[in-house]
């Protein structure tokens, strides 16, 4: 099987995926968990292996379904008038969540609640009222994906979902950057290779999404 394919048995098995987007936009590389496999033990592996922010991204129709807005659309503040970004036109942030059960919401029980339960809610729109089972702010940081997912834009949130949907999963992933332990930078693409090879896990380049889903 070609490795995009092993992505896509590896999201439907549960386990994680490694995802570069390109070198000509943010440079990282995302470790990506369908949302409803996301236990304590793999919020660990995100903050401890992975170490960077610990997102779940929503595709635009469930977001609309939820009334989840663009974080930038909502907050009139002067900061968030111009997004700025060096790597895109704007950021796929939304609101942050906790589930309403949890405590605190940074644990790793915490937050493995929080993303099983938005993973649940992206399955059956119909029967969730958003505001009875999360509380904003939290700890999870909600992303929104583009109407047109890798037609509109292409960033981790798109491609991300893109692969979740072409394996029949809900489109609720959970995306979180790689960081180097030492130099505090991106891990750079050979040592994310080298981390998914050694944890015996799938990597792709944005590219061969692109190739297949764009
Ligand atoms: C949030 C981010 C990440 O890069 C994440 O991958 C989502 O962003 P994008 O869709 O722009 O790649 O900055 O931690
Ligand atoms: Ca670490
Ligand atoms: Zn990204
Ligand atoms: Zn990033």
């Amino acid at each position: 099987a070609t490795a995009f394919e092993r992505a896509l048995e590896s999201l439907r098995a549960g386990e994680p995926v490694l995802v570069h987007d390109a070198a000509d936009r943010e440079g990282e590389t995302d470790l990506i968990y369908h949302a409803d496999a996301v236990t304590p033990e793999a919020v660990a592996q995100l903050r401890n292996d992975a170490g960077g922010l610990v997102c779940v991204a929503l595709s635009h129709d469930i977001a609309e379904a939820f009334d989840l807005p663009f974080y930038t659309e909502e907050v009139d503040h002067p900061a968030a008038a111009d997004h700025e970004l060096g790597y895109d036109e704007r950021s796929s942030f939304s609101l942050t969540v906790n589930h309403r059960d949890t405590y605190t919401g940074i644990t790793d029980a915490d937050r493995s609640l929080t993303i099983r339960a938005l993973g649940e809610a992206a399955a059956e729109p119909q029967e969730t009222t958003f505001a009875d089972e999360f509380r904003v702010p939290g700890h999870v940081h909600l992303l929104k994906a583009a109407p047109g997912l890798l037609g509109q834009r292409e960033g981790h949130t798109e491609l991300g979902l893109a692969l979740a949907g072409a394996a029949d999963l809900q489109p609720a992933v959970v995306v979180c950057e790689m960081l180097d332990d030492e130099t505090g930078e991106a891990l750079t693409p050979v040592d994310a290779r080298a981390y998914a090879n050694r944890h015996d896990l799938v990597y792709l380049e944005g590219r061969d999404v692109l190739e297949r889903l764009g």
